[in-house]
């Protein structure tokens, strides 16, 4: 459903950060990026919606060219793909409703102009996906009152508002503490497999990646190094992956 074939990303004239990556998922699937800081894991994620223009390569989602789509075509493509990030990216004086709903527009940010036009179905849809997710309770707070899961559960209930075919998560679980780390982690495993969502996520820690990658992509200074199974994921793999030792 989502094929990268030869993509590549050099910033300015020489810093390579993604070099020649190709590799195609099926729909449902849950794959990891996995790297360490500097393999090229977000620059690749931010290629597929194109919030990064790859240099030379071709990406298509259900067989639409993304790589080559004009303007108008490209903000058709992206409602389809929603985009979880580090940091959560929501607008922190907007209240948590808003921000959900904004998911509707894509996750470029928009106007307050456009926020007045969502419809009541679209508002009943936020609260749902909000109850889902377990924050109902937070629907009219601040976004930036709530802790770290929680804004990123509203990161997620806003890719959820877009009705995505496939979710790129940037280190969703970064930035969270470990018992956080592990609710999120199943969270998009239980949207992958209740919703039929593709998911692509990067991480850079090992053992998350074999926990819950059902596939397994390993990225070292922008090559595609490893394209396997947890199961059939070795030490010696992951040893090639990291500059310091990591264990598995
Ligand atoms: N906007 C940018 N301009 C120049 N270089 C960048 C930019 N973003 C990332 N890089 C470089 O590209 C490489 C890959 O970075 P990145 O994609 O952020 O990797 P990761 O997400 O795996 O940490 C790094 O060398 C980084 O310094
Ligand atoms: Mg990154």
């Amino acid at each position: 459903m989502l094929i990268l074939d030869r993509v590549s990303k050099t910033y300015g004239d020489d810093t390579e950060a993604v070099r020649e990556v190709s590799f195609e998922l099926q729909p449902g699937e849950f794959a990891v990026v996995l790297g360490q800081s500097g393999a090229g894991k977000s620059t690749l994620l931010r290629c597929i919606n194109r919030l990064v223009e790859p240099t030379a390569g071709r990406i298509a989602l259900d067989g639409e060219d993304i790589t080559g789509a004009p303007p108008d075509r490209l903000r058709t493509l992206r409602r389809r793909i929603g985009m979880i990030f580090q940091n959560y990216n929501l607008v922190g004086r907007n209240s948590v409703l808003t921000n959900v709903l904004a998911g509707r527009l894509g996750y470029t940010p928009p106007s307050y102009a456009l926020l007045n036009h969502f419809s009541p179905q679209d508002v009943e849809e936020a609260h749902a996906t909000l109850s889902r997710l377990g924050i109902a309770d937070k629907t009219h707070r601040r976004a930036d009152s709530l802790s770290g899961g929680q804004q990123q559960r509203v990161g997620i209930a806003r890719a959820l508002m877009q009705r995505p075919r496939v979710i790129l998560a940037d280190e969703p679980v970064a930035s969270l503490d470990p018992a956080t780390v592990e609710s999120i982690l199943e969270t998009l495993l239980d949207i992958n497999r209740k919703d039929g969502v593709t998911i692509l996520c990067n991480l850079h820690v090992p053992e998350l990646a074999r926990r819950f990658g059902r596939r397994i992509l390993g990225m070292k200074a922008g090559d595609l190094v490893f394209d396997t199974t947890p199961d059939a994921l070795e030490a010696a793999q992951i040893d090639v992956l990291y500059d310091m030792p990591v264990s598995l």
